[in-house]
């Protein structure tokens, strides 16, 4: 019997532009999704997760297309394995649900098959299985799956080592994380901003060029724990989100319930058009009063901290 954990994450700015190899910034959530994989006759899963209804199901091609890759990855042509998934991660759109499966998954395979990975292989495998549920995915959410904590991340296009470096906070702040309970499909996000950037070039570009100075200068607010900063800027790249056309009703209505509540910034999360959102709200009594709002207007949240 092999075991494995995989982190989830939240992506503080930068999602859809780090696929173009702008910056990035993203952070572990604290809890995980943890794999169980015993050699069998046969190929099987079962997946205990708890979350959105209908995810599972939704995901399942392509959750077994990722299979493929990572056996194909591995080099093993005996795909017998009982795969089961279970762990405190909510499995809901937005929290890299599906590449905390992935390291997950890699990790209890490379255990039971005595293969020896370490975690730069582990994370090498984990984004071959990212192409089947993001298509052209930047690696981020498999890094930090991997990883853990609170890191900067550049997708190298050429093809080498990404880069990827830890960021340091004076200390852990609140967050909230709104899911708007519509489940999204990454690909098909990721696909549709590509097709949007090739019909308005320009457009696309003065958008880009924005999410790129707002990384450089959230990552120095950050390190020095200046929230109100980290606050604005999210919003900024929240506006940046709307323009290319990935944020959506719920969303925008859990951004707005958490401003109107005193959030110091809140955003789409994740590839967007349903999924999550995340506010930052520095002490427990703002995150509180945030959370409890959405909670308030039928929505389902998770209380967590970044920078621990
Ligand atoms: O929807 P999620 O949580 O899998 O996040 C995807 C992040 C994107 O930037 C949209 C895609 C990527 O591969 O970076």
């Amino acid at each position: 019997m092999g075991k494995g954990s995989g982190y989830g994450k939240v992506i503080l700015f930068g999602e859809h532009f780090v696929v173009y190899g702008l910056p990035g910034i993203a952070s572990a959530v604290g809890l995980a999704t943890d794999a169980v994989v015993t050699k069998s006759g046969a190929l099987s899963v079962k997946d205990e997760r708890k979350g959105t209804e209908g995810y599972s199901g939704s995901k399942r091609e392509q959750q077994r297309e990722s299979f493929e890759r990572m056996f194909d990855m591995m080099g093993l042509k005996e795909k017998g394995v009982d795969i089961w998934l279970g762990g405190e991660l909510p499995v809901m759109s937005g929290i890299g649900a599906s590449a905390a499966s992935s390291v997950a998954i890699a990790r209890a395979v490379s255990d039971e098959l005595k293969l020896g990975y370490d975690d730069a292989k582990i994370n090498s495998v984990a984004y071959e299985m990212e192409k089947a549920f993001a298509g052209n995915p930047s690696g981020i959410d498999n890094t930090v799956a991997t990883y853990g904590g609170l890191i900067w991340f550049k997708k190298n296009m050429a093809g080498g080592q990404n880069d990827m470096e830890k960021i340091r906070v004076p200390k852990p702040v609140e967050i909230v994380m709104g899911n708007s309970g519509v489940v999204a499909d990454t690909k098909a996000m990721v696909a549709g901003v590509a097709e949007r950037r090739k019909q308005q070039p320009e457009e696309y570009d003065a958008v880009f060029k924005k999410a790129e100075a707002l990384a450089v200068k959230a990552r120095a607010a950050l390190e020095k724990g200046d929230y109100k900063t980290v606050g604005a800027l999210m919003d900024e790249n929240h506006s940046l989100l709307q323009q290319i056309k990935v944020s959506g009703e719920k969303l925008d209505e859990l951004v707005a319930i958490a401003k109107q509540n005193g959030a110091f910034g809140a955003k789409v999360t994740g590839g967007g058009g349903g999924g999550c959102m995340v506010a930052l709200t520095p002490g427990k009594e703002l995150q509180e009063r945030v959370a409890s709002a959405m909670e308030a207007k039928g929505f389902q949240v998770l209380r967590t901290r970044i920078g621990v």
